[in-house]
């Protein structure tokens, strides 16, 4: 099958790679020029594990190619997935400027049926809006489909999410649309629910507000936990052996960042104020994870005194491990709380790098932990990167000034560390 993938970022990519790997083939469009020009030689403009490699073999073998040619990618492919971006707009709705461009181009250039196809996270109605803006744009009434077929990967675990989905929701209104989607992903082994393209929009923000909700829920409760000197690691355990509430997702921690909870559950909330709709539980979930950041700087703080020409060490400023991404990552509130409250601020992180703009401008990333460690009365560690295990934490504690460690990702074990000299606090296990 052809497929044409418009948008070469982040979720394109990995469509544009996996539908290769599945033996289609994939022609990448996009509109930026010098990003086409360096997938086409095998390079990715973001990391991502394992999903380089697949685009070089995929080059190599010919099963994927680059363009910027709107026209001859339109007609050249029935099957399209509109993969732009859907960023925030100040009100907090989602700018569909791009999706609309493309819909246009679908509508003014396509020359037979086409099946169009949201992989983007989508506002509830968007495949509706979708079908008006192709149809205005169209000089003769060629037929189309609208499906919506919304993504779930997570970053740093793109390919194998991908690749081995848990389930694939097929919002479709079309009997010839449902029958091409399903055979897209025939060889994929996993269960296929077929419903309404309204109903897949929405069920992509519930699972991504639902498990934003149980990451509060646990921040919330290790609060309790450090007021009542019990381990929220332990209750965590205890808790998922409960398959009606599952294992995952319950990492207590510095909160959730990136680039799809803290937009998506705002986005939800608002859709359903537009309703009348006033979902309480989520706006508390915003709640715990704009304040648990300030949770652990308050304890480092009543450790410290104050922070005031005090040296702090932030390890990790990628809302996660194995991606480069900072969006929404809580490093950056950590770092942004302390230059205001006059810290030096030293940084490490193995991959991501500091925004280029206020107050982030004024650091730069430390060469290596030794680095960032030096003299520093305290670290505080927001990313858990498998790296931060192989250090020498014995060794680092003679660089410190004072071997304060604040885990805002219950990495250690506060007993291996309170043996090694440090001052350990982690978040919610006991006080
Ligand atoms: C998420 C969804 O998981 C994915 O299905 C969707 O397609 C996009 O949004 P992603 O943002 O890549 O994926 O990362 P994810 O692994 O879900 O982590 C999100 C944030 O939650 C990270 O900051 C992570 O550190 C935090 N988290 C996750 C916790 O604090 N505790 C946990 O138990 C799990």
């Amino acid at each position: 099958m052809n497929i044409l993938v418009i948008g070469t970022g982040y979720v394109g990519s990995t469509t544009a790679m996996v539908f290769a790997e599945l033996g289609c083939n994939v022609t990448g469009l996009d509109t930026d020029e010098h990003k086409i020009q360096q997938l086409k030689q095998g390079a990715l403009h973001f990391y991502e594990p394992g999903l380089e490699d697949l685009l070089k073999k995929h080059v190599h073998s010919g099963r994927i190619r680059f363009t910027t040619n709107k026209e001859a990618a339109i007609q050249g492919n029935d099957v399209i997935f509109i993969c732009v971006g859907t960023p925030s707009r100040l009100d907090g709705n989602a700018d569909l400027r791009y999706v609309k461009q493309v819909a246009e181009d679908i509508g003014q250039m396509m020359g037979e049926y086409k099946l169009i196809i949201t992989k983007s996270t989508v506002p509830v109605g968007t495949q509706e809006q979708i079908t008006s803006w192709v149809q205005a744009a169209q000089e003769k009434p060629y037929p189309f489909d609208v499906a919506s077929n919304p993504e779930f990967l997570r970053e740093g675990k793109a390919v194998e999410d991908a690749l081995n989905p848990d389930r694939i929701i097929l919002g479709s209104n079309s009997k010839r649309a449902t029958k091409l989607l399903e055979s897209l992903y025939k060889s994929v082994k996993c269960p296929i629910v077929i419903t309404t393209p309204r109903t897949a929009e929405l069920i992509k923000y519930a699972s991504n507000a639902f498990l934003a909700t149980k990451i509060s829920y646990m921040n919330e409760l290790a609060r309790l936990c450090d007021e009542m000197d019990i381990n929220v690691m332990e209750v965590a355990d205890g808790m998922g052996l409960d398959p009606r509430i599952g294992s995952s997702f319950l990492q207590a921690g510095i909160g959730y960042g990136g680039s799809c909870f803290p937009k998506d559950v705002s986005a939800l909330i608002l859709a359903a104020k537009q309703n009348n709709v006033q979902l309480e539980i989520l706006d508390k979930v915003i709640h715990v994870n704009q304040t648990q950041y300030a949770y652990l700087l308050d304890k480092a703080r009543e450790r410290l005194g104050s922070f005031a020409n005090k040296k702090l060490a932030v390890l990790g400023l990628a809302f996660k491990p194995d991606t480069d991404d900072t969006r929404e990552a809580p490093a950056l509130r950590v770092i942004e709380r302390l230059l205001n409250e006059q810290a030096h601020v030293t940084v490490y992180d193995p991959v991501a790098k500091l925004p280029n703009y206020p107050p982030y401008d004024v650091l730069s990333v430390c060469a290596d932990v030794e680095e960032a460690m030096l003299d520093a009365d305290a670290v505080i560690l927001c990313t858990e990167w498998p790296v931060f295990k192989t250090i020498n934490w014995t060794d680092m504690k003679r660089l410190m000034h004072q071997p304060n460690l604040f885990d805002g990702r219950n990495m250690f074990d506060a007993q291996d560390m309170n043996a090694m000299g440090y001052y350990y606090q982690g978040i919610g296990y006991g006080d």
